[in-house]
């Protein structure tokens, strides 16, 4: 195959149901001339609660469902797995560019704003090595409020993303912080992104909401770029959305969420 080639594969993206979405949607923004391919693992979601060797089995089995379909970079645009599996995946491919995500720790600290920094996450997220690393690199003067927040994924992938039911279900959590300082906080979970509206109903509109969905595609951009893949055709790329749900509804949904405003 010729780099010309190369170049017009898509970029594929994995997530563990309608998550990566968000990210991808980004992505689209700085690139649009890029073709894109996603594959959303709703059966199996969420994965937040599984043991870590199931998540790795899962998350492999995605990644090489996205490299038949000829993805020439893959983006773990899910929390979770990058936290269980990013290392393992670099060093059995070595040849394609693997992006992960993770807490957008940093900005939230770099603000410097007076109070909690909450970072809401699926429970493997939050324990896992990868997180406690990015706490002790920039969290050690920041008073840093770890969130498990399983359940939430659950209800985003049924499509509820506001409403009374969403709302009981983050004042409940939130329910100890709200009546001290919030300096920001950060979504942990590419899902998150999708309730933020409802979430900003309950922590109040001076609170600011982060998520690295942002920094990922830039990194996406940047690999591409150093690897010589960045599709330089004319005209817009395409977007295929596949997932291991067989229901029409789910990728309606997906379609709906990447289009639709957030
Ligand atoms: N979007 C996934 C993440 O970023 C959700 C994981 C899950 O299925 O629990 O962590």
């Amino acid at each position: 195959m010729d780099m010309g080639d190369t170049k017009n594969r898509p970029v594929g993206f994995f997530d563990t149901g309608v998550g990566g979405i968000s990210v991808l949607k980004r992505a689209m923004e700085i690139m649009p001339k890029e073709n894109y391919i996603y594959f959303g693992d709703s059966k199996n979601a969420p994965y937040g609660t599984r043991p870590v060797e199931e998540v790795k089995t899962l998350t492999y089995d995605a990644i090489e469902f996205l490299l038949e379909k000829g993805a020439k970079a893959i983006v773990v645009a899910c929390n979770t797995a990058t936290s269980v599996a990013i290392e393992s995946l670099r060093k059995k491919y070595k040849s394609i560019p693997i992006i992960g995500v993770e807490p957008a720790l940093k900005p939230a600290v770099e603000m410097r704003h007076e109070g909690k920094i909450i970072i809401m996450a699926t429970p493997i997220t939050l324990v896992e090595k990868k997180f406690n690393n990015l706490v002790i690199n920039y969290g050690k003067n920041s008073e840093i409020e770890p969130l498990p927040c399983a359940g939430l994924v659950e209800l985003i992938e049924s499509g509820i993303t506001e409403g009374e039911e969403l709302n009981h279900f983050l004042t409940e959590k939130l329910e100890k912080y709200l009546n001290s300082k919030i300096a920001a906080i950060v979504l942990g979970c590419t899902h998150y992104p999708f309730i933020n509206r409802e979430l900003q109903k309950v922590v109040g509109e001076n609170v600011p909401i982060i998520d690295g969905s942002e920094g990922t595609a830039k990194e996406l951009k940047r690999k591409l770029v150093e690897h010589n893949l960045l599709n330089e055709e004319n005209g817009e790329g395409t977007v295929e959305i596949y997932n291991s749900l067989d229901r029409k509804e789910i990728v309606d949904f997906s379609y709906k969420l990447l289009y639709g405003k957030k």
